[in-house]
């Protein structure tokens, strides 16, 4: 048997970076949200052993390097399972940073593969595969909007925002996500951060907020009050911070999404992607344009609630 499904994208709402631990990772608190943009993934298991990635796209590794590969490898040996098993990734994402393509990647085949086989782990099982293979997996088991804590591993489904036009810039600009902590390292240096405690009373004061039954105010769209609250708190993402004055390019286009009249934009994980979050279709159209025109690639989507990513994931069965 054979599954088909939908690997989307994330961004990231606000991410604030913490003291570096033990084990070399930064502690960090994120707020995540699913965007439609994604990929295809097709697994589909045959007799015989191995594992097989076949892709469009070139610069997908077909190796042991892929994410898909590694969390095949540990799905395969924890569920008991046999067989060779095929991935085949359509590319239709951009592959700057950023957005989560190659976890998002990983997880959907996961699932393609339990699916495939018949087999299921348990959830927990799952968010601790998941999680090895890196920081920004388990998301994709939630979809939505989501508190990310720890590394970003563990995360926790947050009231989903309504659904948004969004605009996702993605600038030809390769910035190393280590390189990034690193540099924030030495940022902070001399004066460690207390962000981490600072971002948690954001959000814990938004949630007491979203669910104290407070009237939405008068004027605004019921789709923007609550991201409004939210960005209200200050949420805003510390790889800015490092990112930015090495590549002035992405300040400048985070201006533009703010000038072509985002509610809210900024760096998407460590980036280059960018997004800006807009009231309308045609406003968020128009930003995407503006941007195109300046040389710098656009794509006008829409922010996914829980509820749309997991009711559009799947494609086909057979
Ligand atoms: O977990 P993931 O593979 O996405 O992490 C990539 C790299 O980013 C890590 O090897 C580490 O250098 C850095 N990282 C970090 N703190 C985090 C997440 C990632 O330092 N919370």
């Amino acid at each position: 048997m054979s599954l088909t499904v939908r690997s989307f994208a994330k961004i990231n709402l606000g991410l604030c970076i913490g003291p570096s631990r033990p084990d070399g990772f930064h502690e960090l608190r994120t707020v995540y949200q699913t965007i439609a943009l994604h990929d295809i993934i097709r697994v589909s298991v045959k007799r015989g052993k191995g594992i097989e990635i076949v892709s469009n796209d070139e610069r997908v590794p077909r190796d042991a390097s892929n994410t898909c590969w590694k969390i095949t490898e540990r799905a395969m040996a924890a569920l008991k399972a046999q067989g060779r098993v095929v991935i085949e990734i359509e590319k239709k994402l951009p592959v700057q940073g950023g957005l989560g393509g190659a976890s998002g990647n990983a997880v959907v085949a996961l699932i393609g593969l339990e699916e495939s086989l018949k087999k299921r782990l348990t959830g927990q099982e799952r968010l601790r595969i998941a999680a090895e293979v890196g920081s920004d997996l388990p998301l994709f088991l939630v979809g939505g909007t989501i508190l990310g804590v720890a590394r970003g591993e563990e995360v926790y489904p947050l009231p989903d925002l309504p659904s948004m036009p969004c605009v996702i810039a993605t600038p030809e600009i390769g910035v190393s996500t280590p390189k990034a902590f690193a540099d924030w390292d030495k940022l902070t240096a001399a004066h460690p951060s207390d962000r981490i405690e600072t971002f948690s009373r954001m959000i814990s004061a938004w949630l007491s907020g979203q669910s104290s039954g407070v009237p939405v105010k008068q004027g605004r769209g019921r789709a923007e009050t609550p991201l409004l609250d939210l960005v209200r708190t200050g949420i805003e993402n510390d790889f800015e911070r490092v990112v930015f004055p090495q590549y002035p390019e992405l300040r400048e286009v985070k201006s533009v999404l703010e000038q072509a009249g985002a509610i809210y934009a900024s760096l998407s994980g460590s980036g280059s992607a960018l997004y800006g979050l807009f009231r309308n279709r045609s406003t968020a159209e128009k930003a995407a344009a503006k941007l195109s025109k300046r040389g710098t690639p656009a794509a006008v989507t829409t922010t996914l609630t829980r509820q749309q990513y997991w009711g559009k994931f799947q494609v086909s069965s057979f």
